[in-house]
């Protein structure tokens, strides 16, 4: 039992998820909720370290199921280190991709075997499982094209919600990022899947909405979901 809510916020490429994490962070604060943002792979300094592993474009061919043990090994240490002493602390949780990502990314419409990426999510996640996921839907060809923008900006093409910067990105887009539309549009099948199967956890989002309006959507979702459970 943890004192705090730990929300995730989980979709595919380009569906403004990181934006919107970032904005339902600002409104809990605003509202003197202690809040902790965070993202996966990543999140404490040595999960930080292999992602930069993790997402080069010029890793040498490895295992699907090496790879599945990286991002394994980075959300054990995240947890530790930063997710469960933040929600012990009674603070909000709000991180950019969890295991989620991994169901779909390396299972779904990946190539390593769902059942084996459920044990290790057990023996890693254990009870802290997310109270509340955000999963931000778009179509996989507006995605695709609206990271292929973020990529490659041409600020008179970008419309103002793209305009804020997300994190410091090379010419190159990261391995995942580089995958086919067909990758990408099982991605979307994913999500939406486990968002079938968890509805008890998951909402569904219309990322193609305006910022505020999806804002608005998600600031719902945490509101009927979680503030107005009693703990
Ligand atoms: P990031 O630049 O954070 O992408 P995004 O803006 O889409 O969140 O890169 C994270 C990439 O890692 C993204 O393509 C999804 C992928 N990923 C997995 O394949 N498995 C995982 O468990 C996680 C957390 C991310």
């Amino acid at each position: 039992m943890t004192a705090g809510w730990f929300i995730t916020f989980e979709g595919g490429e380009g569906s403004g998820k990181s934006t919107q994490a970032k904005r339902l962070a600002d409104r809990l604060t605003a509202a003197g909720h202690a809040v902790t943002v965070t993202r996966e792979p990543g999140g404490s300094p040595f999960a930080e370290r292999l992602r930069a592993i993790i997402l080069d474009p010029n890793l040498e061919k490895h295992s699907p199921l090496a790879e599945a043990l990286l991002f394994a090994s980075a959300r054990a240490d995240h947890l530790e280190q930063v997710i469960r002493p933040a929600l012990a602390a009674g603070h909000v949780v709000i991180c950019d991709r969890f295991s989620d990502s991994t169901r779909v990314y390396q299972g779904y419409a990946g190539r390593v075997e769902p059942r084996l990426l459920e044990a290790l999510e057990l023996i890693i996640v254990q009870h802290t499982k997310p109270d509340l996921t955000i999963v931000v839907d778009i179509p996989a060809e507006i995605g695709l094209a609206r990271a292929a923008l973020r990529l490659n900006p041409s600020p008179a093409a970008q419309a103002p919600s793209e305009k804020i910067p997300k994190q410091p990105r090379g010419l190159l887009a990261d391995r995942f990022e580089s995958r086919g539309l067909d990758f990408h549009k099982k991605l979307r099948e994913g999500f939406l899947e486990i968002a079938r199967l968890e509805p008890q956890r998951c909402v569904v989002v219309d990322g193609q909405s305006s910022p505020d309006d999806v804002a608005r959507n998600v600031f719902a979702a945490v509101e009927s979901r979680l503030f107005t459970e009693a703990r």
